[in-house]
């Protein structure tokens, strides 16, 4: 993001429609160069928002498109960068390049895209079969990207206007914070997964991450974000109250802006118990130091699960159920559960051994164990903010 596309701070209104443009302050790999996995730890400068935020909120960010990808996707289409489109949702023209860099999702083809191929055209056979059924459709989709498209199909009979009109729009990432407003002001941290996979032929990278180490300058580049405040992920009233904090991998940022922020309330109330790691000890130890600080001090439990560490998987559910019983008593004198992280797989799987802990220690029957945890997720003692 250039400074000169920095619009001045309307305090207090920023929002999606409009973000507040923070300068990236820091920026680290968290894990050990040799890992097999990378994670961000980044700062954003919130200075001049007025954006107050909570522990258990998220940010969302607008990251630009790799260069590369852009320039290939002008190459393909042989259409000078610099000529004028309208990008409809923003209402507002720009250039060629500025529009596939900052609003369109490269990663994505539709059948409006498809729709595009007129009749005249050569390969307009192929595109009908394509758009016969919904399985050719979604066979042709996930497996191709605006790129793959303009080169299967792009002739100059097209409408370049036509095309832009037909692309999905870059959407914003959301992302933990992982710190508390009490302990850094006017600062947020988070943490962003970096990682890449293979899409059409091509090593793909992450979007955001590429974005925010790749092409920012610390201290001078602008990011684009605004909050995103979430109410049903919020640490108990009493700080008396003891709480039980479950997130591997990424799941761990929102549950660092807890424990700072119930330090900085009163470090000696309640108990903090954090469940949390990743593939290995040895080089994927996020906030090592802090935590065993924190360990160290008397402020939290911490029972930790690295899954690639020895033979078989070992997982954050593995050192709950190791550690049954005690949990089950925390449970008992009223703490709060939270879950962090992926949905699809562990969240599920935690959400399970809760439920075993519950039928073995607890002897609960099925379905007095189901209206416990109904129970406690009513009373905002079971929350999750998974993804
Ligand atoms: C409320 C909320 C909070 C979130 N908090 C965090 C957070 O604290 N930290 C964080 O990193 N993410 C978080 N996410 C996910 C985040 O918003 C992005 O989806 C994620 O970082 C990928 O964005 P990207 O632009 O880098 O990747 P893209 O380039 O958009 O990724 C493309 C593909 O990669 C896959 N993918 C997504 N994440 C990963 C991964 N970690 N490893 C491998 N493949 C992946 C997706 O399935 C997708 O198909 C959160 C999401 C929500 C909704
Ligand atoms: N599309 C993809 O290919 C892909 C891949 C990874 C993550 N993601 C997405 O990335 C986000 C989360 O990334 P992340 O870094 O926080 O987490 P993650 O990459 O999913 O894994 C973090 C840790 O959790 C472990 N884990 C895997 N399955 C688990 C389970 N069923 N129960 C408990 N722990 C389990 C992992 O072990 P192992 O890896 O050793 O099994 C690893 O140690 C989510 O949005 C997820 O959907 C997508």
């Amino acid at each position: 993001m250039e400074k000169s596309d920095v619009k001045e701070p309307l305090p207090g209104l920023y929002s999606r429609k409009r973000p507040f443009y923070a300068t990236l302050s820091h920026l680290r790999l968290l894990n050990h160069p040799l890992s097999t996995k990378e994670n961000l730890h980044i700062t954003l400068d919130l200075e001049g928002s007025g954006i107050e935020y909570s522990v258990g909120s998220s940010f969302g960010l607008y990251p630009e498109n790799c260069p590369q990808k852009v320039e290939a996707i002008l190459l393909a289409l042989q259409i000078d960068p610099n000529h004028i489109v309208y990008d409809k949702r923003n209402e507002g023209s720009l250039t060629l390049r500025a529009f596939l860099a900052k609003k369109v999702n490269l990663q994505s083809v539709t059948s409006a895209h498809l729709n595009l191929v007129i009749p005249s055209h050569s390969r307009h056979a192929e595109v009908k079969q394509i758009l016969s059924t919904k399985e050719e459709l979604l066979s042709y989709t996930s497996s191709r990207d605006l790129l793959s498209f303009i080169q299967d199909f792009w002739n100059p009979s097209l409408e370049l206007q036509h095309l832009c009109d037909a692309c999905s729009p870059l959407l914003p990432r959301y992302y933990s914070v992982a710190s508390s407003q009490k302990l850094v002001g006017n600062k947020v941290d988070l943490m962003v997964a970096s990682f890449s996979y293979p899409f059409a032929g091509r090593e793909e990278k992450s979007v955001t991450a590429s974005f925010l180490k790749e092409r920012c300058a610390i201290g001078q580049s602008k990011v684009g974000l605004f909050l995103m405040e979430n109410p049903h992920f919020s640490l108990p009233m009493d700080r008396r109250t003891k709480v039980i904090l479950i997130g591997p991998g990424t799941g761990l940022a929102a549950l660092r802006g807890f424990l700072q922020e119930r330090e900085m309330q009163d470090p000696l109330t309640g108990g903090n118990w954090l469940f949390t790691g990743d593939r290995n000890r040895s080089t994927d130890f996020y906030y090592q130091e802090e935590l065993l600080e924190w360990e160290k001090s008397g402020f939290l439990k911490l029972s930790l699960a690295f899954s690639r560490d020895q033979e078989g998987k070992h997982y954050v559910q593995d050192e709950m159920k190791k550690h049954a019983a005690e949990l089950w008593h925390w449970i008992n004198e009223g703490a709060h559960i939270y879950i962090c992280g992926d949905a699809k797989r562990m969240a599920r799987d935690v959400t399970l051994a809760l439920h075993e802990i519950a039928l073995e220690e607890g002897g609960l029957s099925e379905d007095e164990a189901k209206n416990f945890f109904r129970h406690l997720k009513k009373g905002k003692r079971f929350c999750q903010d998974v993804y």
